[in-house]
């Protein structure tokens, strides 16, 4: 059997925090290690023009995440690591897919509907400020992932609504021109240990304005940390560790063996103050060596250039091959 393929998209329209690194980063960088799987990741630079029409945004935050991905250790021997708008052959799809896909599939899907009922609440146009782009996300990210026919697809729990409608759209694609041309991918959630909490104590989220930066500097790190919502439990008075986000961005960095201390520390009464520092000097020793290597890349554009373009090259003679059948199935061929 051949492998498992393992494909995740981020999209470029925002800065890292440490909630990306333990809930997406991480563990898709552990999977991409396994023998049995081959794993694409991509920057998806297209998805983020949907969101941000800030051209020095888009741009800053695309080569954020790729040196982040690869300073926090991705082997792009391993893993096929490129930007989705390096890919002609995902566009290509995008539209054979767009035309299988029907429009009372779209109306339905949750980022689309947000907006809408915004607008009604506002007692605006319900279509006010609601883009294409945004109607027919959901067909674009079928097509990233129906490239290469992914088999298994890491996202976030609001994503899955997306995935079904892959599989709805590659059936839908199979039905109509009467073969298995795509596989049927399948979302792969991560556990609730894998969100992290930020500041206020909800999911850490850009969204939500309550982030720690993954790789801004140490003093930033520290003043982020010392930020995190805590109680007005003193000093020697025991503390739940089970309610605190101290304690649980604690563990999503600790050992097994670390979490029981510092679970017996809140026990006995540990200050806060002393909780965030031990935070600080895990979380900091973790992440500084990936830091000084961030910091190099960030320096270096060109070399990240250079590894997303070998990447690109990597994809796309994977992607071309499928399309070329896909082309031919839809009556796209040449007369000679
Ligand atoms: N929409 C995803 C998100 O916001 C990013 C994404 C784009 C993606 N294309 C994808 C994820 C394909 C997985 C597969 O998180």
């Amino acid at each position: 059997m051949g492998k498992e393929i393992v494909l995740t998209g981020i999209t470029t329209s925002g800065t890292p925090h440490l909630g990306n690194y333990v809930g997406a980063i991480r563990p898709a960088i552990e999977a991409s290690n396994r023998a049995d799987t081959e794993a694409f990741f991509f920057l998806a630079d297209y998805h983020a023009l949907i969101k941000c029409q800030d051209a020095e945004r888009v741009q800053q935050s695309r080569l954020e995440i790729a040196a982040t991905w690869l300073a926090c250790g991705l082997d792009t021997d391993k893993a096929t690591f490129y930007r989705q708008s390096d890919i002609p052959e995902i566009s290509e799809l995008n539209w054979l897919l767009t035309c299988v896909t029907a429009k009372g599939l779209m109306n339905r899907a949750h980022a689309y509907k947000a907006g809408v009922d915004e607008n009604v609440a506002s007692e605006q146009d319900p279509d006010f400020g609601i883009t294409m782009g945004l109607f027919c996300y959901p067909v674009l990210m079928a097509a990233d992932i129906l490239a290469f026919n992914a088999h298994k697809v890491p996202v976030g729990r609001d994503q899955i609504q997306h995935i079904e409608m892959a599989r709805d759209i590659a059936g839908r694609f199979n039905h109509i021109y009467g073969s298995e041309f795509f596989v049927m991918p399948e979302a792969v959630v991560g556990d609730s240990t894998a969100i992290l909490k930020g500041l206020d104590g909800r999911k850490m989220s850009k969204s939500y304005n309550n982030t720690i930066p993954l790789f801004d500097t140490e003093k930033k790190l520290k003043k982020g940390i010392n930020k995190i919502k805590t109680n007005l439990l003193e000093p020697g008075e025991p503390k739940d560790p089970n309610d605190s986000t101290v304690f649980e961005v604690y563990q999503a960095f600790a050992t097994p063996e670390q979490t029981e201390e510092m679970r017996q520390k809140f026990a006995d009464g540990i200050a806060w103050g002393e909780a965030k520092k031990e935070l600080f000097e895990l979380v900091n020793g973790q992440l500084g060596e990936a830091r000084e290597k961030y910091l190099e890349l960030m320096a270096n554009p060109a070399q990240i250039e250079e590894v997303l373009q070998a990447g690109a090259v990597k994809a796309r003679a994977r992607a071309r091959d499928h399309i070329k059948q896909l082309r031919e199935a839809v009556g796209l061929v040449n007369f000679v």
